[in-house]
């Protein structure tokens, strides 16, 4: 059966074997997975659903230990509850503990939870999926941020290789703390500094929520920039940020947010569902449409 065939096939109804998995997020209305597992369960014509979950903070650790004994495979785990899903595992990875925050959660046969955070492999492989030859080894990166997607950033990089990243965020404590927990050549940068943090990196790269739609502008002078660093925004509403738009008409290569969400749900399809799912110009389009609506 081809890719897209299950979009245009015949009705598909789910069978009592069927396989389960879901977000669990407070609120979740606003998340994008069950659009992009949906996709993927459609596309592979696999017996299985993709649920939204609503789970209030107070009910988080009774809702997750129910879910192993009432079949599911595994769940993601969204905002507000990552850090209590690292909490309620049984087993935690080393990319969780590294970003110390779970957004993936497979149950084994037993009902034990196995928690892992996917973030760090969504980031370096839309990177490399988006610009060929990519290596974080090219040179040193500027990580502005330093929230839970910095965290999982900075873990990445280190562990691909790169030979520095300077941390930039308005709240230094918060930047020390990230560099002091993931360790290796982590460097923090003032805020009012971040301009001059740029000269001679191979890669910059935005976690903050600045020039996401209803947010304040990122107001930072790109000059020291050199024209052959890479641009990744991690916003992607909009799509094509006002950084990505001033760094792309001077020349930089730029990647957009949106591939990284895309790529970070692809471990937990594969435990969950048994098929290891392909980030296509298709599904980017069916998400991307999605959002628009
Ligand atoms: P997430 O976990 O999704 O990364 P977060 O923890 O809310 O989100 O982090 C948001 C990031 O945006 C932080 O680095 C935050 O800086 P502080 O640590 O100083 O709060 C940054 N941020 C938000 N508003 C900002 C602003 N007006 N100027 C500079 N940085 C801002």
């Amino acid at each position: 059966m081809g890719e897209r065939s299950g979009s245009t096939g015949a009705l598909r109804t789910l069978s009592g074997k069927a396989r389960l998995a879901g977000v669990l997020g407070w609120p979740v209305a606003h998340s994008l997975s069950p659009r992009l597992h949906g996709y993927w369960l459609q596309a592979y014509g696999i017996d299985g659903a993709y649920v939204p979950l609503p789970i209030r903070p107070e009910d988080f650790k009774d809702c997750v230990r129910a879910l192993p004994r009432i079949g599911f495979a595994g769940v993601n785990v969204t905002v507000p509850h990552k850090e209590a899903a690292l909490a309620a595992a049984d087993h935690r990875d080393a990319w969780a503990e590294r970003v110390g925050a779970a957004n993936t959660l497979i149950f084994d046969v037993g009902g034990r939870i196995e928690a892992t955070n996917t973030d760090a492999f969504g980031f370096l492989e839309n990177l490399r999926a988006a610009i060929s030859g990519w290596t974080a080894t090219a040179g040193p990166a500027v990580v502005l941020g330093a929230g839970g997607a910095a965290r999982a950033v900075v873990a990445a990089l280190i562990e691909a290789g790169a030979p520095e990243v300077r941390l930039v965020n308005r709240t230094p404590a918060r930047a020390k703390a990230v560099a002091a927990h993931i360790g290796g050549p982590t460097l923090v940068v003032s805020w009012e500094e971040r301009s001059e943090a740029l000269a001679g990196a191979a890669l910059l790269v935005n976690t903050t929520v600045l020039g996401m739609t209803g947010k304040p502008a990122l107001d930072l002078a790109l000059e020291s920039l050199p024209s052959t660093a890479v641009v990744n925004d991690i916003v992607y509403v909009p799509l094509e940020t006002p950084l990505l738009k001033t760094a792309a008409k001077r020349g930089n290569r730029v990647v957009d947010g949106l591939g990284m969400l895309l790529h970070q749900a692809r471990p937990g399809f594969a435990a969950w569902f048994g098929v290891e799912p392909r980030v296509t110009p298709e599904l980017r389009a069916h998400v991307l449409e999605t959002m628009n609506r």
